[in-house]
Order: C-alpha cells, then sequence, then structure tokens
C-alpha cells in the first residue's frame, strides 16, 4: 500500500515496489496527460510536480520514480496544473499566448516543468529546461512564455499540504533513519538499495529486471542532512545532486557549475550523492570532483562504520571497497581556500553523461606547485587520480615548461577505452588539453564556463 496525494486528493493504492508512477498515472488512474517518451529520464515528456514534506516542489520524472518513493508526497501532474474552476495555471496561458506548442506530446512535461520553475521562482528557463526536449515547437516560443509567466504570482491551488498523509504506514521498506537502515540492511544483505533509482529505474523499465527485495532511502532523513563544520562538508548519502549543486556553491563554485550540468533539474531532483558513488560508475560526475578535494568516504554495515580516502573505494571496473550489508553512509570534503577546476566534456552541453571530466586542485605558492590532486572520470575503469601529472607538478614552477612535462605524463596514468562516446585517442588530447585549460584559465584566458554564463 503507497498513500500520497494526487492532484490535491489522497491516494491510497497497492503496487509492487518497482511499479513506475508513470504506468500507475497512465494505466491505473486514466491520466494520460503525462506522456512516455524514452521511459528513462532523458526526455522529460513524463515529467511531474513531486513535493515533499519541505513544501518545496521539484519536478521530477514519473518514468523512472518507484511507486514507494512517493509515500507521504504529494504529486501534480498536468491534469491537477490548471484551477478548480478552470482558470489556467499562468505557465499554460504563456504557453497559448507565446505559441509554445505544436504537436503537443513535450507539451505537458514542459507545463509541469515550466509550474516547479515558477513556483520556486527559478528564472534560468533554458537550465531549467534543459531536460525537457521538444522536436517541433523549438525552444524560443517555449522561452519567450516561461519569461512572461514571471511576472504572475503562483496560484493558491499549486500548494500542497500532505500532513493530513504524515505518517501513515507503508508495507514497504522505506527506513526513517541510517540506523534503521543499517539494521535492516545486515539482515537482508542480498537486497538493493534505492536512492533516487536514477540509475536502478533504468535496470527495470530498460533491462526489464525484477528486483526481489529493495529499500528505499528517500525517508532517512539523517541521510539528507549536509552539516557545515570548520574541519569539513559532511554530505548524506540520501541528499539528492540538487542539494549538492546548492551547496557547493559558495565553497567549490567550479564543482556546483559541473553538477548543474549533471542530468537536468528532473534527474538532479531524484539522483543521490550515495547512488553516484556506489554505483561505481567510471562516468559519475562527483566521484573525479571528491577525489581532487581528498574527500572521506563513510561506509556502515550494521553498527560498524569505516572510513577511507574515496579513490580507495573504486577497486577496479564494477568493484569497490563494499562488503554485503554494507552502505554508503556520508562523505566529507575536507575544508580549504578553493583551488578546484572541474571540466565535463560531453557530446552534448547538457543533460548529457561525460565523455571525460577532469578535475584538478591545484596550489601554487610563490610561483611553484605547492600540491596537486587532479583526478579523472571516463579515462580508465574507474574514477582514478592522474598520480603521474601531480608527480610531474609538484615542486615545479608553475610555467607552460611544466605544464608540458604534465601533459606528457597522461599516458603513463591512463590508458583509455574507446567507446561511443570518444576513442580512446580523443581522450588523451582531451585530458592534455584540460590541463593546458587550466593552466591558462587563471591568466585570464577566456575558456572559463562560468564567465561564459555570466
Ligand atoms: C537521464 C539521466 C541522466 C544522467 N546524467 C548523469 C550525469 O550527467 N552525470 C552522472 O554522474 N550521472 C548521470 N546519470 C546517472 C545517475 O544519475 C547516477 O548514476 C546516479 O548517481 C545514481 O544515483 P541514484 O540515487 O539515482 O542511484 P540509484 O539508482 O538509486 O542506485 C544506484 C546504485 O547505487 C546503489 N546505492 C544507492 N545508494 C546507496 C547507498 N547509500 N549505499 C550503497 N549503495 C547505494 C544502488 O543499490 C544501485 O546499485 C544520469 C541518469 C539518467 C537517467
Ligand atoms: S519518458 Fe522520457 S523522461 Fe520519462
Ligand atoms: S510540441 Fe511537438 S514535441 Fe514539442
Amino acid at each position: 500500500m503507497v498513500t500520497f496525494l494526487l492532484n490535491g486528493e489522497i491516494v491510497q493504492s497497492r503496487v509492487e515496489p518497482t511499479d513506475t508512477l508513470l504506468d500507475f498515472l497512465r494505466d491505473r488512474m486514466g491520466l494520460t496527460g503525462t506522456k512516455e517518451g524514452c521511459n528513462e529520464g532523458d526526455c522529460g515528456a513524463c515529467s511531474v510536480i513531486v513535493t515533499g514534506e519541505d513544501g518545496v516542489a521539484r519536478a521530477m520524472n514519473a518514468c523512472i520514480l518507484f511507486m514507494p518513493q512517493l509515500q507521504g508526497r504529494a504529486v501534480r501532474t498536468v491534469e491537477g496544473i490548471a484551477g478548480p474552476t478552470g482558470d489556467l495555471h499562468p505557465v499554460q496561458q504563456a504557453m497559448v499566448d507565446h505559441h509554445g506548442s505544436q504537436c503537443g506530446f513535450c507539451t505537458p512535461g514542459i507545463i509541469t516543468s515550466l509550474a516547479a520553475a515558477h513556483k520556486n521562482g527559478e528564472t534560468d528557463h533554458k537550465d531549467q529546461l534543459a531536460g525537457n526536449l521538444c522536436r517541433c515547437t523549438g525552444y524560443v516560443p517555449i522561452l519567450r512564455a516561461a519569461k512572461a509567466a514571471e511576472v504572475a504570482k503562483a496560484p493558491t491551488w499549486m500548494a500542497e499540504d500532505v500532513s493530513a498523509i504524515d505518517g501513515l504506514p507503508s508495507e514497504f521498506t522505506l527506513p526513517e533513519s541510517a540506523d534503521e537502515l543499517a539494521a535492516w540492511y545486515r539482515e537482508h544483505p542480498d537486497a538493493t538499495l534505492i536512492g533516487g533509482a536514477t540509475d536502478v529505474g533504468l535496470w527495470v523499465t530498460k533491462q526489464l529486471r525484477d528486483l526481489n527485495k529493495v529499500a528505499f532511502l528517500g525517508r532517512c532523513a539523517d541521510l539528507q542532512q549536509i552539516e557545515l563544520s570548520e574541519s569539513g562538508i559532511r554530505i548524506g548519502a540520501a541528499c539528492t545532486i540538487t542539494q549538492v549543486l546548492e551547496a557547493m556553491r559558495e565553497p567549490h563554485p567550479f564543482f556546483a557549475e559541473m553538477l548543474r550540468r549533471y542530468g537536468s533539474v528532473q534527474v538532479r531532483n531524484a539522483a543521490t550523492i550515495g547512488g553516484n558513488i556506489a554505483n561505481g560508475s567510471p562516468i559519475g560526475d562527483s566521484p573525479p570532483a571528491l577525489i581532487a578535494l581528498g574527500a572521506e568516504l563513510h561506509l556502515r554495515k550494521g553498527g560498524d562504520r569505516r572510513s577511507m580516502p574515496i579513490e580507495d573505494f573504486f577497486i577496479e571496473y564494477g568493484q569497490q571497497d563494499r562488503a554485503p550489508g554494507e552502505f554508503v553512509e556520508a562523505v566529507t570534503i575536507p575544508r580549504q581556500p578553493d583551488t578546484l577546476r572541474c571540466y565535463k566534456i560531453s557530446k552534448r552541453f547538457d543533460q548529457d553523461i561525460s565523455a571525460v571530466c577532469g578535475c584538478f586542485n591545484i596550489v601554487v605558492d610563490g610561483g611553484k606547485v605547492a600540491s596537486a590532486r587532479i583526478a579523472f572520470g571516463g579515462m580508465a575503469g574507474t574514477p582514478k587520480r592522474a598520480s603521474h601529472v601531480e608527480a610531474a607538478l609538484e615542486g615545479q614552477p608553475w610555467a607552460q615548461a611544466t605544464i608540458d612535462a604534465a601533459k606528457a605524463a597522461f599516458a603513463q596514468d591512463f590508458t583509455p577505452m574507446n567507446d561511443m562516446r570518444a576513442s580512446a585517442q580523443y581522450r588523451l588530447a582531451v585530458a592534455q588539453g584540460l590541463m593546458q585549460r587550466c593552466f591558462e584559465e587563471p591568466q585570464g584566458v577566456a575558456t572559463n564556463v562560468l564567465e561564459v554564463r555570466a
């Protein structure tokens, strides 16, 4: 049984743990405004608004949201965006006025994404719509509509109150704390943990896998905390990429900017930092930055805890240092003056997986390299430090000759792969190019994405 609000009404329904919200809406509720395009989180046709206990409205992809993830939350689909007496929502009216729709297939997803952004006062409309693909209208009229709707107030009917369903029991494993999760997972080490389901969702929708035992981390309040202290920033494993992005804006803006290009708003609102680390992907975006920042990973099994430098967690492709029944509890970034530069190279600027992701944390003191921590994604079977490159830099003058030596050392650190995203040769050349860029940018060479966007 799952209990949630759907367009303002309480819904209680029997579901399987890996039933998706998209199928539930269309097949069980007859709410066919929410469309299926890709069924893998890429196109945004299935976007809905999910509001949690914190009252914040978040656009999310219904195709890779499992029903238990909605327990105690409020969902608003395109059918619930207009007012009870038929008044159009300001973004609906603006889409009409500015001719923002042609075939209409993407339109419900665009309306829900824009309505969530409108409620939150977000005005970077290109960013907000990066996860909504439109094949026929083109984006200019849609962006005009988004801009026009900015001045209107969020309608009162968009308020959600989940207090009426707060605390209602669920038959699913939805631990409320890390302690509860630890005790359960130790007894069920063969279970699949689900953070945001932006990986696991695709195991179900694309690989048609049966997951016989699952636990959802979305209600573990203590795993969703970011704790700031003088010595470090401790990020709970169930924090979403959206949360991490916000937390990184001030201490490490390049990391934040890279996360802004992680998937789309919808993906970032679901994906967790714990999932992005635990899946061990060689092309995940957060591990290279965390390695370059010298982050410490915290693992837990039952009452036993251990910590390690995050790079030690990634043993080889598909293998991580994690025992059955053990989970990622948090990651801590040590406090440091910001010298981090992150570069994500992908075929598309937004909503694409990295071909190469390079993160450089280089401290230059008195014209010499005092320390260098450099890590790459997409260059090996795991996210990996460039230790030969680091050695070629450390203690040397911060000058072109040193950069040339460092570029030559990349071939000792990495034997990159050929795949659909890039050739090995391209990857190596890009990594060396990023080293050069990292040297030139601080001297005012205009290659900095942050400056271009400003
Ligand atoms: C459309 C789309 C775009 C994407 N774009 C990007 C991108 O730009 N950059 C990028 O890096 N990734 C991207 N991804 C990949 C995906 O977001 C990441 O792999 C993500 O980190 C997974 O996090 P999650 O919480 O959704 O993990 P889930 O799918 O919930 O879980 C992933 C794996 O981690 C395990 N797990 C989850 N939490 C824990 C924990 N606390 N302890 C132990 N194990 C755990 C799960 O059991 C599972 O094996 C994208 C995915 C989609 C669908
Ligand atoms: S159907 Fe494409 S994102 Fe869900
Ligand atoms: S209006 Fe046809 S896909 Fe956008």
